[in-house]
């Protein structure tokens, strides 16, 4: 099993790396391999809505190219965000906005349309949510929900805090990062399963 992970702050080591750290570090311990990756470190461009969705992928070819192996080749992402202005950060909702292209309209015998995934794995997703002083980290849910369908992703589970709820930084708390650690053994083995 492959679990890799998504870092969307570009605050390298802060709370949302550190606790998609200690999450990855959990799927280790049960038997994953692993791998990360900063959004902020990549040469991303913004979707320019061109809205070719026939399976042919983007037209750009950046470091987009990097996630698009990613949500083909992992069992398992955990996708990790800060909340800005009560959503996710804008590396996050560029990553997620050049998944457009991985949408398949299908046209149904009724007339209606649906949209497939042109991801052939399935996968399941955990979330990682942080924020300051904000007290609802669980804002960035439907968005997740809204994307992960595009590239063919369960979201199974998810850590969502703040440092409103803690009184202190996320990655301060011995006892948040243990929870992490464990929800990662226990992701690691879903996928296994
Ligand atoms: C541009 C910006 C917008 C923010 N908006 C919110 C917000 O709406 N709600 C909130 O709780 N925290 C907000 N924050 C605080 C961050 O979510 C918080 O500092 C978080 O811990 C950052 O994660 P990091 O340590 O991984 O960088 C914002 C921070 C920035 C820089």
């Amino acid at each position: 099993m492959h679990v890799v992970g998504i870092v969307a702050s570009p605050r390298k080591y802060k709370n949302t790396d550190t606790i998609v750290q200690r999450l990855l570090d959990g799927c280790e311990a049960s038997g994953a391999t692993v791998g990360k990756i900063y959004l902020n470190d990549l040469d991303l461009r913004p979707c320019q809505a061109c809205k070719v969705q026939d399976g042919s992928g983007c037209v750009f070819r950046d470091g987009m190219d990097q996630i698009y192996d990613v949500f083909e080749d992992a069992d398992g992402i955990v996708l990790g965000t800060p909340v800005y202005y009560n959503t996710v950060s804008s590396q996050m909702k560029l990553m997620m906005d050049r998944s457009y292209c991985l949408a398949r309209p299908v046209v149904l015998p009724s007339g209606g349309r649906i949209y497939e995934s042109s991801v052939g794995k399935k996968k399941k997703g955990i979330v990682v949510s942080v924020g300051g002083s904000g007290s609802n980290p669980d804002c960035v849910l439907p968005v997740f929900d809204l994307w992960s369908p595009e590239v063919n992703l369960v979201i199974v589970d998810s850590v969502l805090v703040t440092r409103a709820q803690l009184g202190l930084a996320p990655m301060e708390s011995a006892e948040l990062l243990e929870k992490a650690f464990s929800k990662g053994e226990e992701f690691a083995r879903s996928l296994a399963a």
